[in-house]
């Protein structure tokens, strides 16, 4: 059985004294976290190191936004996989959109973080998706192709389990425009049928993968009922307690 990552992407937002606020009503409000679900925040890297002391035996995960596979070196403005690794971090966000858009993220950087956190035992959530122009010329299913194979190929993972992909579509995230489950089912299986060629059938079963762009309480039951989604990421929506615990309640 594949688990059901449920993941916070706080993006630029929240002080290490903010984080610490909202990790302490998360951890009284969810006492346990439910049987199969994997639950985790990844706010900045300024207050990665508060959020895990914060979080620690609570059952939920704390991952990074980005990491650099240099450990160490001349890269002014960098944060490195090892040292993410060194705080504590459980997972790290790999390939997110606004990195493709805004930092000059390529897959050739992606494939070369996702190696470098397997490396040193982060667990990769490497995503994925097209643009509006991309849907609306029916290009969907050649650009996940590209980022699969190219991000992907030559990464040695064993099981499934040591992968998570999310799948955002670019024109979702942060609009308030939902693929409908039928479109995010579609792409879905051709990521994980692209995840099959890349590595094998059995691991690619075994490879949870998240639904991202506006997930709210009221679309992720939906979402989550689709025989490929096994999860969301989130951006907006698990800014605020109530509507983050909606969603894991969902
Ligand atoms: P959103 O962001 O939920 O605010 O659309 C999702 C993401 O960027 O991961």
């Amino acid at each position: 059985m594949r688990k059901i990552y449920i993941v916070g992407n706080w993006k630029l937002n929240k002080t290490p004294e903010e984080t610490v606020q909202f990790c302490r009503e998360l951890k009284s409000n969810l006492k346990k976290v439910p049987e199969g679900m994997v639950v985790g925040i990844s706010p900045t890297h300024l207050a990665l190191e508060s959020a895990i002391r914060e979080m620690k035996g609570s059952g939920m995960l704390v991952g990074a936004q980005s990491g650099y596979w240099e450990a160490s070196g001349a890269f002014t403005g960098q944060v490195s996989m090892s040292m993410i690794k060194a705080v504590g971090a459980d997972f790290c966000l790999i390939g997110h959109s606004e990195q493709r858009q805004f930092f000059g993220e390529s897959d050739e950087s992606v494939k070369k973080r996702t190696e470098t956190a397997l490396a040193i035992g982060v667990l990769p959530i490497v995503c994925v998706g097209e643009t509006l122009q991309e849907r609306e010329t029916g290009k969907t299913d050649a650009v996940l192709e590209r980022q699969i194979r190219q991000g992907l190929t030559g990464v040695k993972i064993t099981s499934g389990c040591q992968l998570v992909v999310a799948y955002e579509p670019v024109w979702a995230i942060g609009t308030g425009k939902t693929a409908t489950p039928e479109m995010a089912q579609d792409a879905h299986a051709y990521c994980r049928r692209m995840l099959a060629k890349v590595f094998s059938g059995p691991i690619a079963e075994e490879i949870s993968i998240q639904y991202g762009g506006s997930v709210k309480p009221d679309n992720a039951k939906i979402l989550l009922a689709q025989q490929d989604i096994d999860g969301c990421l989130i951006g907006g929506a698990s800014l605020k307690l109530d509507s983050f615990l909606g969603i894991i309640n969902a």
